[in-house]
């Protein structure tokens, strides 16, 4: 079960991999710092194409999170000496607020595009567009979907994010069944959906939104060109099942810019910033407190040593490709998130959360 803070909890489960050279590095630290009553099966040293020496990749990778003690044992849920600090939470708020208007930026609205405007992705050249048609305009929220729903709700309620979708069903017992936003990259319906190109794939598709009714889907569909065309299946999509589904959308436009300004001045600034420190980024402007969950940015678990898929729900030895991936800093953003734990700005649940 997913422990929900009093507050608001924060759950990300899907951001666990690692650059395949990261992950040779770190399987070789592993056998140091997990004590022997794991029982690991003998210490297992993984060797990949990537392989180099300790001293290599601790010069090449200065982001390296250093395995102390303390980290040691929080991921081992020895001690909960974890306090929130009101303060410094409300000072990073403040100066997130300096770079990014979460509330406005949160969504495109109706009022704020216009049929035929030609929009950019932040994240490929300026060449690429996507006009703005009629019935994407239509599934625009007219004002933010979060506009009033800041401080007041979160003190009252739980709010759980979700990243990419994640499916909770079979795996409920560890990541809680609550879901009251989920990202939805429109890559999903090409990699899990078939593009809606059969009956069963569009079924499948309509029962797996239909679970999530009441809930926002954060759709990033202008960060990427490579999503141009699946978005439009997707707009065509919720045209068509307009009222039949009763979850809110939003549609970030090119917010990318702003938000890496602010973790920039954390020293924090790879080419795409995951999906989780996004969220935490939004998060800040709705939520009082908040608790992150299956931030872990190596390929193995802590706990028992033994692999880890990069999201919780891919199957059994799906292999990765680090294609896209090497764009991310997960360790850095693990370091840095790590830090903010100690200063209590958030809290990260690092040991088991059942
Ligand atoms: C809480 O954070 C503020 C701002 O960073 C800091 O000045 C203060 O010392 C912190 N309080 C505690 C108890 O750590
Ligand atoms: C973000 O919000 C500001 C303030 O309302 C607005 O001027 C800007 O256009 C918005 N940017 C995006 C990408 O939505
Ligand atoms: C969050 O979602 C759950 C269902 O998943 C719902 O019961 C709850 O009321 C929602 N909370 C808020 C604040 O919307």
């Amino acid at each position: 079960m997913v422990r929900i803070a009093n507050a608001l909890g924060l759950v990300i489960l899907s951001v666990a991999l690692l650059i395949l050279s990261l992950i040779s590095y770190v399987s070789l630290r592993k056998d140091s710092f997990i004590t022997s009553k794991y029982d690991m099966g003998g210490p297992r040293i993984m060797f990949h194409a990537g392989f180099r020496s300790q001293f290599a990749m601790n010069f090449l990778d200065p982001s390296f999170v250093p395995l102390t003690n303390a980290l040691n044992e929080e991921l081992q849920g020895k001690t909960s000496r974890w306090k929130f600090n009101r303060t410094a939470f409300y000072l990073q708020r403040k100066e997130i607020f300096h770079f990014i208007n979460i509330a406005n930026n949160f969504s495109l609205t109706k009022s704020g595009v216009r049929v035929g405007q030609l929009m950019h992705f932040d994240y490929s050249s300026n060449k690429y567009v996507f006009s703005i048609s009629n019935n994407f305009k239509s599934l625009l929220p007219d004002m933010s979907p979060i506009y009033n729903k800041h401080y007041n709700v979160c003190a009252v309620a739980d709010f759980v994010f979700r990243c990419n979708f994640a499916p909770t069903e079979v795996y409920y017992k560890d990541v809680g069944r609550k879901t009251n936003m989920t990202t939805f990259n429109p890559s999903i319906l090409e990699r899990y959906y078939n593009n809606l190109l059969t009956i069963q794939d569009r079924n499948n598709f309509f029962l797996n939104v239909k679970k999530l009714e009441g809930a926002i889907l954060w759709i990033p569909a202008f960060f990427l060109h490579t999503s141009a065309t699946v978005t439009r299946t997707l707009v065509d999509f919720f045209v068509e099942h307009k009222g039949q589904l009763k979850i809110e959308l939003a549609w970030p436009g090119n917010i990318m810019q702003d938000v890496n300004k602010y973790w920039k001045t954390k020293n924090l600034s790879p080419k795409r910033l995951s999906t989780g420190i996004l969220m935490y980024t939004l998060a800040s402007a709705m939520c009082e407190e908040i608790h992150l969950y299956g931030f872990w940015p190596f390929g193995w678990d802590p706990n028992t040593g033994k692999d880890l898929p990069y999201h919780y729900y891919d199957k059994k030895g799906t292999k990765y490709t680090t294609k896209g991936q090497e764009a991310h800093q997960l360790p850095n953003e693990f370091r840095l998130l790590y830090k903010m734990h100690g200063e209590g700005v958030t809290k990260l649940s690092l040991s088991h959360c059942a």
